[in-house]
C-alpha cells in the first residue's frame, strides 16, 4: 500500500497521529500549501477588476480552477461550476436562488432519512415558507428503501434532494438508477446532490448521473476551508435567482434598478475567496494526479479490513452495510452502561492518539432512526489512512471498552 502520508505536512510534523476524521474535513497536502502561499507571495491581487498583469494573472489562475473543476466532474460547460463557501452554501443557494421562485404551495419535495442537515433544513424551511410538502424518503438496513421509490415521488414532486454518500453509514447511494425512475415519473423534476462525502473519494461524472445540482466542499477533498462548488446545470441556473447583490453579479446598475450578468458570477457577488479557489485547483490536481480509481481502491481496502477486523468483536456494532460504500463507519458498543460515544472518543484521542468523531454527525433524524440518539462514533479515512490506523483505532477502542467493564464491574 502506497504512503501517502510524507506528502503532508502535518503528518510529518505528527508522526503518532491517527488522524480518522477526514469525514469532516480532510488534511492539506504540501501541493495546496504551496499554491496558495504562491498566490499570496507573487500575485496577490482582486480578480475580475485589475488590467495590470498581477491582476490578469490572478483572474487568470481563478478561471482556471473552474475549468479543472469542470473537467473534474465531467460538467458540459464550464459555465457550470459556480463557486460557493461550501456544500452548506451551495444547497442554501439551491433552496432560495432556485426554490424560492419555483416551489409553489402544494407542490411536494422529497428528501431522505439519511441526509445531513445541510441538506435537510433548507429544504424544511423553503417548505415551510411556500406552504410545500416535505416527504421522507425512508432508510432500512443503512440504504434507501429503493422499493418504494414511486410511493414517494409523483406528478406533485417538484424536486429531490439527496445525499450520495451517507457521512454517517458510507453508504453511496444509486443516484443513476434514483434519476432516471424519476424522470420518467416526472421528467420536469429537479434533482439535488449533497456530494459533500462523495467526490474526494470516488470518480464523479456530472454528465452520467444527469443531475441538475450537485453540491460539494474543498476542505473535504484536500483542499482549503471557505470554499466549494454549486454544479447548477445550463438550464436551471436561467431559472435561479441571485441570493447575494453587490459588485461582480452585475450587468448594468441604474438608479432605479439593475440587471445580472448571466452565467456563475450571478451567484459570486463581492470578492470570492480568491486563495481558496486557487488552492482547490491544486487539490483536484492532486487528486487528478493520484487518479480517482487508485484512491477508491486505496480506500475499498482499508474499509475491508476494518470491517474484518471489528467484525470479530461480537460486543461492537458496526453501522453500515458491507458493499456500495465508502471509508465512513460509525460504530457504537451493543450493550448499555459503557459510557457515550463523546467519552469514547475523547479517551481514544487523549489516550491513544486518535481522531474520531462523536455525537450525531449533522444527522439527528437517522440517529433517532436508529434508535440511538445521543450518537455514534465515526471514523473517516482519507487518502494518507493506513492499516496502522485502523489498528491503533479498534485496539484503543478495546481498551475504552475494558474501562468502563472495570468502571462497572467495580
Ligand atoms: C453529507 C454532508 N453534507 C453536507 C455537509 C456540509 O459540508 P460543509 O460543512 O463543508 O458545508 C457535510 C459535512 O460534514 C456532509 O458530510
Amino acid at each position: 500500500m502506497a504512503d501517502y502520508k510524507k506528502l503532508f505536512p502535518l503528518l510529518i510534523k505528527n508522526p503518532d497521529l491517527h488522524y480518522l476524521d477526514s469525514g469532516a474535513t480532510t488534511l492539506k497536502p504540501q501541493v495546496v500549501l504551496d499554491k496558495i502561499m504562491e498566490y499570496y507571495t507573487e500575485y496577490s491581487a482582486n480578480i475580475h477588476r485589475g488590467l495590470y498583469p498581477m491582476s490578469e494573472r490572478a483572474t487568470m489562475e481563478y478561471e482556471n480552477v473552474r475549468k479543472k473543476v469542470a473537467t473534474f466532474i465531467n460538467t458540459k460547460h464550464e459555465s457550470e461550476v459556480v463557486f460557493t463557501s461550501g456544500t452548506t452554501a451551495s444547497l442554501n443557494l439551491v433552496s432560495r436562488g432556485w426554490g424560492e421562485d419555483n416551489i409553489l404551495e402544494g407542490d411536494e419535495v422529497v428528501i431522505s432519512e439519511m441526509e445531513h442537515h445541510s441538506n435537510l433544513v433548507p429544504w424544511q424551511e423553503l417548505c415551510k415558507r411556500k406552504g410545500a410538502i416535505l416527504r421522507y424518503w425512508l432508510v432500512e438496513d443503512f440504504q434507501l428503501v429503493m422499493a418504494d421509490m414511486e410511493t414517494y415521488i409523483g406528478p406533485k414532486t417538484k424536486l429531490i434532494a439527496l445525499t450520495q454518500v451517507s457521512n454517517v453509514l458510507g453508504t453511496v447511494n444509486p443516484i443513476e438508477e434514483i434519476v432516471e425512475r424519476a424522470r420518467k415519473i416526472n421528467p420536469k423534476i429537479c434533482i439535488v446532490i449533497d456530494g459533500a462525502q462523495a467526490v474526494g473519494h470516488f470518480k464523479v461524472d456530472i454528465q452520467e448521473l444527469n443531475v441538475d445540482f450537485y453540491a460539494f466542499s474543498a476542505h473535504k477533498m484536500y483542499g482549503p476551508t471557505g470554499v466549494g462548488v454549486l454544479y447548477a446545470k445550463a438550464s436551471r441556473q436561467l431559472q435561479m435567482s441571485p441570493e447575494n447583490f453587490g459588485g461582480g453579479m452585475i450587468k448594468e446598475v441604474h438608479k432605479e434598478g439593475a440587471s445580472w450578468a448571466i452565467g456563475p458570477e450571478k451567484f459570486e457577488a463581492g470578492t470570492p475567496p480568491i486563495a481558496q479557489v486557487i488552492g482547490l485547483g491544486a487539490a483536484v490536481d492532486f487528486l487528478s494526479g493520484i487518479g480517482m480509481e487508485t484512491v477508491a481502491s486505496h480506500e475499498k481496502e482499508l474499509i475491508d479490513y476494518a470491517i474484518g477486523k471489528l467484525e470479530k468483536y461480537s460486543n461492537i456494532r458496526v453501522l453500515g452495510k458491507k458493499n456500495n460504500r465508502i471509508g465512513v463507519f460509525s460504530v457504537v458498543f451493543n450493550d448499555e452502561d459503557m459510557g457515550t460515544a463523546h467519552d469514547w472518543s475523547s479517551i481514544l484521542g487523549s489516550k491513544f492518539n486518535v481522531c474520531v468523531r462523536a455525537g450525531h454527525h449533522c444527522a439527528m433524524p437517522l440517529h433517532n432512526l436508529m434508535g440511538l440518539p445521543s450518537g455514534t462514533l465515526r471514523a473517516s479515512l482519507g487518502i494518507y489512512s493506513t492499516k496502522e490506523d485502523i489498528d491503533a483505532f479498534v485496539e484503543g477502542l478495546i481498551e475504552v471498552r475494558k474501562i468502563f467493564e472495570e468502571t462497572d464491574n467495580g
